[in-house]
């Protein structure tokens, strides 16, 4: 049974990726500070999958903590999901974002080295694309960072490819998420924002659970089919497989891969949210609001790299996610607090 380490394995992201590597027989270590997590979130892996997988409470930056995790334990693999993740933080707080994400990743790769690990998942972002001249986005398409948090994916990428030239034993994946949303079926994981959700889909969740007044819509005036922004939206169950798929990839002694995971399809704002008054069985308030700093028109994956390459395909579509987001939130009103 291989060991697979999952840093920020509390998160939205890695907590339904922890699941998915439990169904897939592998031995998960989470190692997490819970600055954007809750401890609950260990005790609903367990009641979804019957194992708590082992937890070591600590900041990747610091490296005599993280030291232990290695001492302690055989790792056979690492996914990376440990780091600030809001765009409009990272442009109020850039030394924040940039001495979080970045010292964080070289704390690990410095201990995968030093332990020879030599195989890493590291989540990047679309958001390194920018906006695109077209659609759909393939992952030779060039580089637009236009914020913090996108420079800070794009540097450790530019890390990870020089790291890899250099150690020819190595192997990475990149993956570049477009838009995670949902839920697992079980409503026991879920997305649970600090504060006030940036992110369309929690927040049309907490609209309709009562939590939110009503939905601002950033702009109806995009060139799309109604005028409002246009995403791939992706299960967040589809998402957590792709990152199961890609470590047999890594196994077989990949060296560097990098992937697009989206579904290929672009949904706008109003497509979302007739998905959540679907899946809720009421309307949703809304109001149209001025356009978003930084929000682009259009963007979605072209999913054919990692469909050829790894055999994957999403299968949950924007419905599916209305409803296991709306499963989730009407679970958990207040999210993982009590
Ligand atoms: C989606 C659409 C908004 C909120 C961000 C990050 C990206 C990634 C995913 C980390 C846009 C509209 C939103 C609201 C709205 N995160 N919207 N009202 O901006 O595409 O991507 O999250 O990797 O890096 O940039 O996602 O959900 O914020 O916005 O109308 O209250 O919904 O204008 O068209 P985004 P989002």
């Amino acid at each position: 049974m291989k060991t697979i380490l999952v840093t920020g394995g509390m998160g939205y992201i890695g907590s339904h990726t922890v699941v998915e590597l439990i169904n897939k027989k592998y031995n998960v270590i989470i190692v997490d500070n819970l600055s954007n997590s809750s401890v609950e979130v260990l005790n609903r892996i367990e009641k979804i999958t019957s194992i708590k997988p082992k937890f070591y409470e600590l900041d990747c930056c610091n490296i005599n903590d993280f030291k232990k995790v290695f001492i302690e334990n055989k790792i056979d693999g690492v996914i990376h999901f440990a780091g600030y993740k809001a765009v409009g933080e990272g442009e109020k707080v850039p030394l924040k974002y940039y001495d979080n994400n970045l010292i964080s990743f070289i704390t690990l790769l410095k201990l995968m080295e030093e332990y020879k690990v030599n195989n890493l998942v590291f989540s990047s972002s679309a958001t390194v694309y920018g906006q695109p001249d077209t659609n759909p986005i393939k992952e030779d398409f060039p580089f637009r960072v236009v914020n913090t948090y996108g420079r800070t994916k794009l540097m450790i990428e530019d890390m990870i490819r020089d790291y890899t030239k250099a150690n020819p034993n190595f192997n990475a994946a990149i993956l570049r998420y477009f838009n995670p949303i949902g839920a697992h079926s079980s409503g026991l994981i879920g997305e649970d924002p600090n504060g006030i959700p940036n992110n369309l889909a929690p927040y049309i969740s907490q609209v309709a659970v009562g939590k939110l007044e009503k939905l601002g819509v950033f702009g109806n005036d995009y060139d799309t089919k109604d005028g409002t922004g246009v995403r791939d939206y992706i299960h967040v169950v589809d998402l957590a497989y792709g990152h199961v798929l890609v470590l047999d990839k890594l196994f077989t002694n990949s060296g560097l891969v990098t992937y697009n995971l989206g579904t290929g399809v672009g949904c706008s704002v109003f497509d979302v949210l007739h998905a959540f008054e679907k899946a809720c069985g009421f309307t949703i308030p809304y109001e149209i609001k001025p356009r978003r700093a930084g929000d682009v028109a259009i963007y979605y994956a072209s999913p054919e790299k990692a469909y050829k390459e790894l055999g994957f395909k999403t299968k949950y579509d924007i419905f599916d996610m209305a409803k296991d987001s709306w499963n989730w939130q009407k679970n958990n009103p207040n999210g993982y607090k009590k």
